[in-house]
């Protein structure tokens, strides 16, 4: 059994079907905390729903970068985990939380990277983007964390094909389906392989 904290901002899609896998047995993980950065998301009636204690972190809630950056880390002090998933986390993570947990915190990320990804490319951007170049496949990756956006170690990728008349929001659709599967997988296996 390992511990997880989980960081998101949006609908927390990936969040819940975690959490899902978690509460039907198939990860053997616990959920310590999530730690958002918009206090009215999705992903923040989840965590109520589950009672996972929530931290509400953000320019609002700590205007100075330092204050923000030290209420970050004190969450990980205050309720250390074994990985840190970012699931629809749309910040860049401060240098000091990644060198705090090297090669534990995972990112989910709706392209084939390293296509479509980096600054600018998040949510629907990204299929957007997809479309216009003509792609035909798409689809998850899971990849490790690292001080540039969309750059650490790729873990697992899943394609998916673009159809003809796809638009941002049905491929969307169709990849987050997936994410939904991988993610949880990739989690899986990833921290057992830590408790080798
Ligand atoms: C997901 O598609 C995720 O891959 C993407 O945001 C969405 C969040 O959905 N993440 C990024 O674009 C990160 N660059 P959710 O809130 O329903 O899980």
């Amino acid at each position: 059994m390992f511990k997880i904290g989980v960081m998101a901002s949006g609908g927390g899609s990936n969040f819940k079907a975690i959490i899902d896998r978690i509460g039907e047995g198939d990860l053997e993980a616990q959920c310590k905390f999530l730690i958002t950065n918009n206090g009215g998301c999705g992903a923040v009636n989840h965590a109520t729903t589950y009672g996972i204690p929530v931290y509400h972190i953000s320019g609002k809630t700590h205007p100075d970068e330092a204050e923000y950056e030290k209420a970050l880390c004190a969450v990980l002090d205050e309720r250390p985990v074994d990985l840190l998933i970012l699931a629809g986390y749309m910040k860049k993570l401060p240098d000091c939380l990644v060198e705090k947990m090297p090669d534990r915190i995972l990112n989910i990320h709706p392209s084939l990277l390293p296509k479509f990804g980096g600054k600018g490319f998040w949510g629907l951007h990204v299929h957007e983007a997809v479309l216009a170049a003509h792609e035909t496949e798409s689809g998850p990756t899971v990849h490790l964390v690292s001080s540039e956006i969309d750059q650490g170690r790729i873990l697992a990728q899943r394609k998916v094909p673009v159809m003809p008349d796809d638009t941002p929001a049905s491929l969307q659709a169709r990849v987050l389906e997936q994410e939904h599967d991988i993610y949880w997988r990739t989690i899986k296996e990833y921290g057992e392989s830590l408790q080798k």
